[in-house]
Protein backbone atom coordinates (compact mmCIF):
# COMPACT_ATOMS: atom_id res chain seq x y z
CA UNK A 1 0.00 0.00 0.00
CA UNK A 2 1.22 3.63 -0.90
CA UNK A 3 1.97 6.10 1.98
CA UNK A 4 0.08 8.50 0.46
CA UNK A 5 -3.44 6.62 0.64
CA UNK A 6 -2.26 4.54 4.03
CA UNK A 7 -4.67 5.53 7.30
CA UNK A 8 -1.65 6.21 9.01
CA UNK A 9 -0.30 8.97 6.50
CA UNK A 10 -3.91 10.71 6.79
CA UNK A 11 -3.88 10.56 10.48
CA UNK A 12 -0.47 12.58 10.33
CA UNK A 13 -1.39 14.63 8.33
CA UNK A 14 -4.50 15.79 9.72
CA UNK A 15 -2.61 16.12 13.05
CA UNK A 16 -0.04 18.08 11.29
CA UNK A 17 -2.78 20.11 9.45
CA UNK A 18 -4.67 20.59 12.84
CA UNK A 19 -1.81 22.14 14.83
CA UNK A 20 -2.12 25.15 12.47
CA UNK A 21 -4.40 28.35 13.57
CA UNK A 22 -7.53 28.59 11.32
CA UNK A 23 -7.81 31.49 8.97
CA UNK A 24 -10.42 33.69 8.75
CA UNK A 25 -9.99 35.66 5.51
CA UNK A 26 -12.31 38.67 4.56
CA UNK A 27 -12.65 38.91 0.65
CA UNK A 28 -14.56 42.70 1.46
CA UNK A 29 -15.13 43.09 -2.28
CA UNK A 30 -15.59 46.84 -3.76
CA UNK A 31 -17.12 47.67 -0.97
CA UNK A 32 -16.07 50.31 2.28
CA UNK A 33 -14.99 54.24 2.09
CA UNK A 34 -12.29 56.21 3.96
CA UNK A 35 -15.03 56.91 6.58
CA UNK A 36 -16.34 53.47 6.55
CA UNK A 37 -12.68 51.88 6.67
CA UNK A 38 -11.82 54.47 9.41
CA UNK A 39 -14.99 52.92 11.91
CA UNK A 40 -14.05 49.38 10.60
CA UNK A 41 -10.52 48.76 11.59
CA UNK A 42 -10.85 50.83 15.04
CA UNK A 43 -13.46 48.13 15.62
CA UNK A 44 -11.61 45.34 14.38
CA UNK A 45 -7.91 46.68 16.25
CA UNK A 46 -10.18 46.90 19.35
CA UNK A 47 -12.05 44.02 19.05
CA UNK A 48 -10.60 41.41 16.65
CA UNK A 49 -6.96 41.57 18.20
CA UNK A 50 -7.37 39.10 20.84
CA UNK A 51 -7.98 35.69 19.30
CA UNK A 52 -5.26 33.62 20.16
CA UNK A 53 -6.03 30.65 17.72
CA UNK A 54 -6.78 32.41 14.09
CA UNK A 55 -5.32 34.21 11.64
CA UNK A 56 -7.05 37.18 10.40
CA UNK A 57 -6.75 38.40 6.77
CA UNK A 58 -8.76 41.77 5.23
CA UNK A 59 -8.80 41.54 1.48
CA UNK A 60 -9.57 45.22 0.45
CA UNK A 61 -9.99 47.41 -2.51
CA UNK A 62 -6.09 48.66 -3.35
CA UNK A 63 -6.65 52.21 -2.62
CA UNK A 64 -7.02 51.56 0.99
CA UNK A 65 -4.23 49.24 1.78
CA UNK A 66 -2.11 52.37 2.96
CA UNK A 67 -5.19 52.97 5.22
CA UNK A 68 -5.03 49.55 6.59
CA UNK A 69 -1.25 49.47 7.13
CA UNK A 70 -1.92 52.87 9.06
CA UNK A 71 -4.53 51.38 11.18
CA UNK A 72 -3.37 47.87 11.86
CA UNK A 73 0.16 47.87 11.60
CA UNK A 74 1.64 46.25 14.53
CA UNK A 75 -1.72 44.55 15.52
CA UNK A 76 -2.05 40.29 14.42
CA UNK A 77 -4.91 41.60 11.89
CA UNK A 78 -3.26 40.86 8.28
CA UNK A 79 -4.49 42.43 5.01
CA UNK A 80 -3.99 42.50 1.64
CA UNK A 81 -5.70 42.82 -1.94
CA UNK A 82 -8.53 40.67 -3.91
CA UNK A 83 -5.85 40.73 -7.22
CA UNK A 84 -2.46 41.49 -8.38
CA UNK A 85 -1.11 41.74 -11.95
CA UNK A 86 0.87 39.17 -13.12
CA UNK A 87 3.87 41.38 -14.47
CA UNK A 88 6.24 42.76 -11.93
CA UNK A 89 6.43 46.37 -13.87
CA UNK A 90 6.29 48.19 -17.03
CA UNK A 91 3.78 48.86 -19.48
CA UNK A 92 0.40 47.54 -18.05
CA UNK A 93 -2.17 50.25 -17.81
CA UNK A 94 -4.51 50.02 -15.05
CA UNK A 95 -2.54 46.88 -13.02
CA UNK A 96 -1.00 46.84 -9.79
CA UNK A 97 1.73 44.46 -8.98
CA UNK A 98 3.07 42.43 -6.42
CA UNK A 99 6.00 44.66 -4.76
CA UNK A 100 3.84 47.64 -5.05
CA UNK A 101 1.45 45.62 -2.69
CA UNK A 102 4.19 44.20 -0.83
CA UNK A 103 5.44 48.15 -0.17
CA UNK A 104 1.76 48.27 1.59
CA UNK A 105 2.68 45.25 4.17
CA UNK A 106 0.04 43.18 2.37
CA UNK A 107 0.31 39.30 3.37
CA UNK A 108 -2.60 37.24 1.80
CA UNK A 109 -3.78 38.00 -2.01
CA UNK A 110 -6.77 36.38 -3.47
CA UNK A 111 -6.13 35.18 -6.53
CA UNK A 112 -8.41 33.37 -9.62
CA UNK A 113 -11.84 34.47 -7.86
CA UNK A 114 -14.36 33.74 -10.06
CA UNK A 115 -15.72 36.81 -9.89
CA UNK A 116 -13.00 37.81 -11.75
CA UNK A 117 -12.32 34.94 -14.10
CA UNK A 118 -15.98 35.05 -14.90
CA UNK A 119 -16.14 38.76 -15.80
CA UNK A 120 -12.98 39.34 -16.70
CA UNK A 121 -12.07 35.87 -19.18
CA UNK A 122 -9.21 35.42 -16.77
CA UNK A 123 -7.29 31.92 -17.88
CA UNK A 124 -5.81 29.51 -15.66
CA UNK A 125 -2.36 30.56 -17.23
CA UNK A 126 -2.75 34.00 -16.01
CA UNK A 127 -3.86 32.43 -12.24
CA UNK A 128 -0.25 31.09 -12.46
CA UNK A 129 1.35 33.41 -13.28
CA UNK A 130 0.11 35.94 -10.80
CA UNK A 131 0.09 33.23 -7.88
CA UNK A 132 3.83 32.88 -8.83
CA UNK A 133 4.22 36.74 -8.77
CA UNK A 134 2.79 36.23 -4.97
CA UNK A 135 5.26 34.01 -3.66
CA UNK A 136 8.08 35.43 -5.11
CA UNK A 137 7.29 38.72 -2.84
CA UNK A 138 6.73 36.14 -0.26
CA UNK A 139 2.80 36.78 0.50
CA UNK A 140 0.42 34.42 1.08
CA UNK A 141 -1.50 33.15 -2.38
CA UNK A 142 -5.58 32.60 -1.59
CA UNK A 143 -6.14 30.79 -4.56
CA UNK A 144 -9.67 30.00 -5.29
CA UNK A 145 -10.96 27.14 -6.89
CA UNK A 146 -14.66 25.80 -7.35
CA UNK A 147 -17.21 24.22 -10.00
CA UNK A 148 -20.29 26.33 -11.54
CA UNK A 149 -23.94 24.97 -10.40
CA UNK A 150 -23.98 22.74 -14.16
CA UNK A 151 -20.58 21.42 -13.26
CA UNK A 152 -22.12 20.06 -9.64
CA UNK A 153 -24.81 18.77 -11.61
CA UNK A 154 -23.29 16.77 -14.33
CA UNK A 155 -21.08 15.51 -10.94
CA UNK A 156 -17.28 16.73 -12.68
CA UNK A 157 -16.74 18.95 -9.36
CA UNK A 158 -13.41 17.02 -8.80
CA UNK A 159 -12.62 17.25 -12.09
CA UNK A 160 -12.99 20.68 -12.05
CA UNK A 161 -11.25 21.61 -8.95
CA UNK A 162 -8.17 19.46 -9.79
CA UNK A 163 -7.71 21.10 -13.40
CA UNK A 164 -7.73 24.18 -11.93
CA UNK A 165 -4.81 23.30 -8.99
CA UNK A 166 -2.94 21.87 -12.01
CA UNK A 167 -2.66 24.82 -14.08
CA UNK A 168 -1.02 25.91 -11.70
CA UNK A 169 1.53 23.03 -11.12
CA UNK A 170 2.08 22.64 -14.57
CA UNK A 171 3.14 26.46 -14.69
CA UNK A 172 4.78 26.78 -11.27
CA UNK A 173 5.94 23.19 -10.04
CA UNK A 174 3.96 21.64 -6.88
CA UNK A 175 6.45 23.50 -4.53
CA UNK A 176 4.11 26.65 -4.91
CA UNK A 177 1.53 25.28 -2.89
CA UNK A 178 4.26 25.35 0.22
CA UNK A 179 2.89 28.01 2.53
CA UNK A 180 -0.44 28.61 0.68
CA UNK A 181 -4.27 28.85 1.30
CA UNK A 182 -6.53 27.56 -1.34
CA UNK A 183 -10.26 28.53 -0.98
CA UNK A 184 -12.98 25.52 -2.13
CA UNK A 185 -15.58 28.63 -3.40
CA UNK A 186 -18.25 26.69 -5.21
CA UNK A 187 -19.34 29.57 -7.73
CA UNK A 188 -22.99 28.75 -6.97
CA UNK A 189 -22.58 29.09 -3.29
CA UNK A 190 -21.31 32.92 -3.84
CA UNK A 191 -23.38 35.80 -3.00
CA UNK A 192 -26.56 32.85 -2.63
CA UNK A 193 -28.89 32.30 0.09
CA UNK A 194 -27.04 28.96 1.19
CA UNK A 195 -23.36 27.95 1.83
CA UNK A 196 -22.55 24.53 0.30
CA UNK A 197 -23.69 21.60 2.93
CA UNK A 198 -20.72 20.93 5.60
CA UNK A 199 -20.84 17.39 4.50
CA UNK A 200 -20.46 18.71 0.59
CA UNK A 201 -17.54 20.76 2.21
CA UNK A 202 -15.87 18.03 3.94
CA UNK A 203 -15.70 16.15 1.13
CA UNK A 204 -14.16 18.54 -1.55
CA UNK A 205 -11.58 19.31 0.92
CA UNK A 206 -10.91 16.35 1.47
CA UNK A 207 -10.49 15.89 -2.10
CA UNK A 208 -8.22 18.91 -2.51
CA UNK A 209 -5.88 17.90 0.28
CA UNK A 210 -5.52 14.46 -0.92
CA UNK A 211 -4.55 15.98 -4.55
CA UNK A 212 -2.45 18.41 -3.23
CA UNK A 213 -0.78 15.50 -1.46
CA UNK A 214 -0.23 13.52 -4.56
CA UNK A 215 0.69 16.41 -6.10
CA UNK A 216 3.97 16.37 -3.74
CA UNK A 217 4.30 12.81 -4.19
CA UNK A 218 3.28 12.07 -0.09
CA UNK A 219 5.85 14.71 1.27
CA UNK A 220 4.14 16.41 4.52
CA UNK A 221 3.50 20.23 3.84
CA UNK A 222 1.72 23.17 4.82
CA UNK A 223 -0.71 24.52 3.21
CA UNK A 224 -4.35 25.43 3.97
CA UNK A 225 -7.62 24.56 2.05
CA UNK A 226 -10.20 27.12 3.24
CA UNK A 227 -13.76 27.50 2.45
CA UNK A 228 -15.88 30.46 0.89
CA UNK A 229 -19.53 31.07 -0.50
CA UNK A 230 -22.41 32.73 1.87
CA UNK A 231 -20.70 32.06 5.36
CA UNK A 232 -22.36 33.85 8.24
CA UNK A 233 -22.45 33.34 11.81
CA UNK A 234 -24.97 30.57 11.33
CA UNK A 235 -23.85 27.84 9.50
CA UNK A 236 -20.02 28.85 10.50
CA UNK A 237 -21.04 26.47 13.89
CA UNK A 238 -21.71 23.65 11.67
CA UNK A 239 -18.90 24.17 8.69
CA UNK A 240 -16.17 24.71 11.92
CA UNK A 241 -16.95 21.11 13.08
CA UNK A 242 -15.55 19.79 9.88
CA UNK A 243 -11.71 18.11 10.78
CA UNK A 244 -11.07 19.01 7.25
CA UNK A 245 -11.32 23.23 7.10
CA UNK A 246 -8.65 25.00 7.98
CA UNK A 247 -10.51 28.16 7.46
CA UNK A 248 -12.92 30.29 5.92
CA UNK A 249 -13.18 32.90 3.62
CA UNK A 250 -15.98 35.11 4.38
CA UNK A 251 -17.92 37.59 1.89
CA UNK A 252 -20.72 39.54 2.25
CA UNK A 253 -20.51 38.72 6.42
CA UNK A 254 -17.23 40.45 6.92
CA UNK A 255 -18.27 44.05 6.26
CA UNK A 256 -21.02 43.75 9.22
CA UNK A 257 -18.43 43.76 11.73
CA UNK A 258 -20.76 42.54 14.39
CA UNK A 259 -21.25 39.49 12.49
CA UNK A 260 -17.82 38.70 11.60
CA UNK A 261 -16.79 38.69 14.99
CA UNK A 262 -19.42 35.81 15.65
CA UNK A 263 -18.23 33.90 12.76
CA UNK A 264 -14.24 34.79 14.33
CA UNK A 265 -15.70 33.51 17.59
CA UNK A 266 -16.62 30.76 16.85
CA UNK A 267 -13.31 29.12 14.80
CA UNK A 268 -11.65 30.82 17.95
CA UNK A 269 -13.54 28.32 20.28
CA UNK A 270 -14.37 25.07 17.67
P1 LIG B 1 -20.25 35.68 0.01
O1 LIG B 1 -19.76 35.30 1.39
O2 LIG B 1 -20.84 37.05 -0.04
O3 LIG B 1 -21.11 34.62 -0.58
O4 LIG B 1 -18.94 35.78 -0.90
C1 LIG B 1 -18.07 34.73 -0.88
C2 LIG B 1 -16.87 35.10 -1.63
O5 LIG B 1 -16.92 35.36 -2.82
C3 LIG B 1 -15.61 35.17 -0.88
O6 LIG B 1 -14.53 35.28 -1.74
Amino acid sequence: MSLIKSPLYNLLLRARMKKNKKKIIANIKMNGSLSFNEIYFNKIKKNFNNFENLNIGLCLPYPYLFQAKNFLEHTKICWGSQNVAKFESGPHTGEVSAPMLKDFGSKYVIVGHSERSTAYCESDENIAHKFEKIKKYNMTPVLCVGESLIEREAGIMERVVSSQIDAIVKINGAEVFEDSIIAYEPIWAIGSDTAASPAQVDKMCNFIKDHICKVFNGNFKNFSIIYGGSVNSKNAVQLFASESLDGVLVGRSSINIEEFFQICSTAENS
